[in-house]
């Protein structure tokens, strides 16, 4: 299958955030966000492996910044690296200044997604190679996040998770 790299499945989605979509404190509501980083990564994930992809879990959200009402809001999602029929995909989420138009960062999170056939069974996906230092850094540590997602979901023994036991060696 032909190498791909992760810009070529680079997705990024602008929106606002209307009232209908905030919590009690007129900042953007958590599930809302979720699911526009659901649907970023989905369409990466759909770029890089051109098959119907389905979310297998989402591995890690850190809403470390509140997201005001009235906000453009930017999803960047890119595929980060690739197994067998998996798919890490990580995303970064920016808010703009509307003065200055500068980008801040808000949040972070990684989804992993499996491509599948028209029965749902998972089918192999092109391979990735990183380009940069940042995509480098993040297909690196993909693997460990793998071996954790898989260890919590009780589908791995945390014997056989070599690349996350050695974090603590
Ligand atoms: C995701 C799904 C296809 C996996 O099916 P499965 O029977 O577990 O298939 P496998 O065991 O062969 O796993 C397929 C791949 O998913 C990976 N995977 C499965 N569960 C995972 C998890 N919790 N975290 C990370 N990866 C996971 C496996 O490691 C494997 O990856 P690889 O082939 O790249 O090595 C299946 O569970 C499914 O269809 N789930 C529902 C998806 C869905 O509807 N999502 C929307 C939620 S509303």
């Amino acid at each position: 299958m032909e190498l791909k790299t992760p810009e070529e499945s680079k997705t990024t989605l602008t929106d606002l955030v209307l009232p209908s979509e905030t919590n009690p404190l007129n900042n953007l509501f958590g599930g809302e966000l979720l699911a526009r980083m659901d649907r970023a990564a989905s369409i990466a994930a759909r770029r890089h492996s051109r098959r119907i992809v389905v979310t297998a879990s989402v591995n890690h959200v850190a809403f470390n910044k509140a997201v005001p009402l009235g906000s453009v809001v930017t999803v960047e999602a890119k595929v980060s690296r690739t197994f067998k029929t998996s798919m890490e995909i990580f995303l970064d989420v920016w808010i703009e200044d509307r003065e200055s138009g500068r980008r801040t960062k808000a949040n972070e999170a990684i989804y992993t997604f499996v491509a599948v056939d028209d029965m749902g069974n998972p089918v192999p996906v092109p391979p990735i190679e990183p380009q940069t230092k940042l995509e480098k850094d993040r297909f690196d540590a993909a693997l460990r996040r793998k071996q954790l997602s898989l260890v919590l979901a009780g589908k791995m023994q945390p014997s056989e998770a070599t690349e996350l036991k050695a974090l603590f060696e």
